[in-house]
């Protein structure tokens, strides 16, 4: 495994707070900015440093709807998961593709015909070289908490965005965008009962909710597919990535996938 450069990991703690809902930082003890303020600080040395390029260039209308459209059409064509996966890895309108894949598209894994998807974020470094989602620590986290709630066998496992992020920043919306007609016709064709959104980037875009993601998780939502065709309920979750650094937030994920098991095995009423 590489080890992350300072930047990327600064960057990757930053996004990993951020969505977690974080918007401020509190220092341990009150600071007296009064008095603070009569003491001239001593003058650092000024040293510029290049600001770490965080996004993809923004894309204009015209070509994010031309890349929309083209995956919308790629994707229409695919009548079984196999195809899919082909369709996204002849993909080229994703700029991820270019900019944070090393080696390639990362789509689905499990069950065909599961009644539960996970959705996370995006893939990361060891996604890129296995070509498989979650395959890393989290995604060994996530496997463990799958088998205690007895769901392992239950479902399908994929992301919002199908190639790795450079320096695994979250996803931007006109990514997440571009790769939704992919993730939409995944739904469709899986069929599934329930979704589970793992972590705020996930949420966040399979929603079009603005709420930090320790508000939204252990609720159910109505995931609706661009042309209000599908609808599944849809309960998101904390990200084992997140788990893994505030292990003490363990206790909520359990909940929320003691929330998702009880739906899931709940009799269908006859109306
Ligand atoms: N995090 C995600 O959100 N997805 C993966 O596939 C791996 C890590």
């Amino acid at each position: 495994m590489t080890t992350p450069s300072p930047t990327a990991a600064v960057e990757s703690l930053l996004a990993f707070w951020a969505d977690a809902g974080v918007d401020g930082l509190l220092l341990d003890e009150p600071v007296d900015r009064i008095e603070a303020g009569r003491i001239a600080p001593p003058q650092a040395p000024v040293r510029k440093v290049a600001p770490p390029v965080l996004q993809t260039p923004a894309r204009s209308q015209p070509e994010l709807s031309g890349a929309v459209a083209e995956a919308q059409a790629r994707a229409a064509e695919a009548s079984d998961l196999e195809a899919l996966a082909a369709a996204i890895a002849a993909f080229d309108g994703c700029a991820l593709k270019f900019e944070g894949a090393a080696r390639q598209s990362v789509f689905a894994r499990g069950r065909p015909d599961a009644p539960v998807m996970v959705i996370g974020e995006g893939p990361g470094a060891e996604e890129d070289a296995k070509g498989l989602p979650f395959v890393g620590r989290a995604g060994q986290l996530l496997d463990r908490m799958l088998a205690a709630a007895g769901i392992s066998e239950r479902v399908l496992i994929t992301n919002t965005v199908f190639w790795r992020p450079p320096g695994n920043r979250t996803p931007t919306t006109a990514e997440q965008t571009i790769c939704a007609p992919f993730l939409e016709r995944a739904i469709a064709l899986v069929q599934p009962k329930l979704l589970l959104l793992v972590g705020g980037a996930s949420a966040k875009a399979m929603l079009k909710r603005e709420e930090g993601i320790l508000s939204l998780r252990g609720r159910w939502f109505e995931w609706r597919s661009g042309d209000g065709g599908l609808e599944v309920p849809a309960l998101p979750t904390l990200h084992p990535a997140f788990l893994l650094r505030q292990p003490a937030a363990k206790k909520r994920a359990w909940l929320d996938l003691l929330t998702l098991t009880e739906r899931l095995d709940r009799p269908e009423r006859r109306s």
